[in-house]
């Protein structure tokens, strides 16, 4: 059997890895995941059972729960919390920063690699985005992306988006961007042969058109 092709897309906050994983996927009828998702469901079930962010074992303890799960659409990645749908709550601003936090712990991050990987069974084609997705999640992929944007811009599609102010959207962003590249765990890096691509002057078409060209030279179809 075919190995099942594999599309990872990192960047930093608001870099537009959402958007053009969905879009790639539904050209190409794969499936996609949100990797972040994993990040800010388990905070947010931490927060919901007053469990300390620094907290590693306890936060492990919840990953190894049937307290979630996470389930992946044509639209969005969903989390599951006790069986109810708390998608619409872990993508907040604010749990974007507690999953952060925890997405420090090096522990933590293994105990949820098996959860991330397993997003390729069963499906026709992965495209997978996050911080670590080409440098640990799936280091074998066969296509890797990094998205970027000047910080300006970024912040500035995430605070339209949310309907937030630009400057406190910009301040949590620049706090962000900071600790996912300088943590020791997994910190957010170019993956080696990464395709890097800024988006900052170009819209969600044109970037969507660039990486669909990059994924189809690359995998020859
Ligand atoms: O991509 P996002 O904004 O949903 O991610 C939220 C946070 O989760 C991000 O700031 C750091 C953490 N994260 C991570 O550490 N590793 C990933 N692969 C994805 C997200």
């Amino acid at each position: 059997m075919n190995k099942i092709p594999v599309i990872t897309i990192d960047g930093p906050a608001a870099s537009g890895k959402t958007s053009v994983s969905r879009e790639l996927a539904q050209r190409f009828s794969w499936s996609w995941v949100s990797t972040g998702a994993f990040y800010r469901g388990i905070a947010f079930v931490a927060l919901k059972q007053n469990v300390d962010l620094n907290d590693e074992a306890a936060l492990i303890k919840i990953v190894n729960s049937d307290l979630w799960e996470v389930c992946m659409s044509p639209d969005r990645t969903q989390f599951l919390y006790n069986n109810q749908d708390v998608t619409d709550e872990i993508y907040k601003e604010e749990m974007g920063s507690a999953a952060s936090q925890i997405g420090q712990h090096q522990k933590l991050r293994r105990s949820l690699l098996e959860a991330q990987r397993n997003c390729v069974s069963k499906v026709e084609g992965l495209v997978a985005e996050g911080r670590d997705c080409g440098t640990v999640v799936f280091p074998d992929a066969d296509v890797k992306i990094y998205l970027t944007a000047k910080s300006e811009n970024r912040a500035k599609r995430r605070a339209d988006e949310q309907g937030a102010s630009f400057e406190e959207m910009a301040k949590a962003q620049k706090r962000r961007d900071k600790d996912d590249q300088t943590r020791v765990a997994a910190p957010l890096q170019v993956p080696e042969n990464a395709h890097v691509v800024d988006t900052s002057d170009m819209d969600l078409q044109q970037v969507v058109e660039h990486v669909d060209s990059i994924v189809r030279a690359e995998l020859k179809i």
